[in-house]
């Protein structure tokens, strides 16, 4: 196995790039290095990971100098990033990358696995994991399904204790912690068949009805159960009218975060149980 020490990532103080940081630094055998985008910015994660030890760098990603300084030295490249012009960035980071050397390449998926032409929204991961696969550099997808903490964005209202099913209430959805992709990311460096491969985990593989069902253990009461048939019908048979950006990618994005074959048995750890997160998901709600 390859031993990697300096570890760059970009878009590390984001939702998900924040653990993940905080993952690399208190495992403790790595170099932190966090790309920001410049104009130098405040920002409390980035002051948090700077105490445990990261190391900021701010780049003008459209700057090749900016990207060689940031990147020079660098074993692993982690993109977190978010944004429309994600495939932009990070294939200005890819040319970078082979030239200084980086040795592996983890771009931002941390989703379902979608393939061109699932969604205009999620075509430039698709895109540029094929741009990766033929650089050269050494890769790793992750994909962990939704994040457990956006599960009222998948339809759980807590504080109506109303659920709406975009997807038929028997789809499987996977959903993994935040905390928990973070460990994946870190533990992947070490694990043989993430070396140019896929990575697929979940912290809970449940149906929506089953997701419902730990909502309402959890906060005692029966929930009002609303079937958006009407948007589902639209965009499984693209007809007018047309749903909402969101609620168009929302529907495409949950049938695509169940997975055949799960990893997790290559990882040490077990990740938290979902009823973990629904109740942290009640008392923010309170
Ligand atoms: N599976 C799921 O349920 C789920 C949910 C949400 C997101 N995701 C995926 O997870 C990944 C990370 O998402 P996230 O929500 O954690 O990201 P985020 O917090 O929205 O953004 C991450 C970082 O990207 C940088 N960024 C944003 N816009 C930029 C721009 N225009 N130019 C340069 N940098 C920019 C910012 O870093 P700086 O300001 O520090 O430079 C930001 O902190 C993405 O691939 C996203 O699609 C998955």
């Amino acid at each position: 196995m390859q031993s990697f020490k300096t570890i760059a990532i970009a878009g590390g103080t984001g939702t998900l790039g924040y653990y993940v940081s905080e993952a690399f630094l208190s495992d403790g055998s790595y170099k932190v290095k966090i790309l920001r985008k410049k104009p130098e910015t405040v920002n409390e994660k980035a002051n948090l990971l700077v105490s445990k030890g990261a190391e900021i760098v701010y780049v003008d990603y459209n700057q090749k100098d900016d990207l060689v300084n940031a990147l020079k030295g660098t074993d692993v490249l982690v993109s977190i990033l978010s944004g429309f012009d994600t495939y932009n960035i990070q294939s200005k980071m890819l040319t970078v990358a082979k030239e200084v050397d980086v040795k592996r390449f983890i771009p931002t998926e941390f989703g379902g696995e979608y393939k061109l032409g699932d969604h205009i929204c999620t075509d430039t991961k698709a895109k540029f994991r094929e741009d990766l696969k033929k650089s050269g550099l050494e890769y790793t997808f992750i994909y962990n399904g939704a994040f457990q903490e956006f599960l009222g964005w998948g339809g759980f209202d807590v504080k109506k204790k109303e659920a709406t099913f975009f997807v038929d209430e028997n789809k499987i959805i996977s959903t993994t912690s935040l905390s928990d992709i973070a460990k994946y990311t870190v533990e992947s460096l070490k694990v043989p068949e993430a070396r140019n491969g896929a990575i697929r985990v979940a912290g809970a593989a449940l149906t929506l009805k089953e997701y419902l069902q730990k909502f309402e253990e959890a906060t005692g009461s029966k929930w009002k159960v609303i079937e958006d048939k009407e948007v589902r019908y639209r965009y499984l048979n693209k007809i007018d009218p047309v749903p909402s950006d969101a609620d168009d990618f929302k529907v495409m994005a949950l049938n695509h975060t169940s997975f055949e074959k799960l990893d997790n048995d290559k990882f040490s750890f077990t990740p938290r149980p979902v009823t973990e997160t629904i109740n942290e998901l009640i008392s923010q709600a309170q």
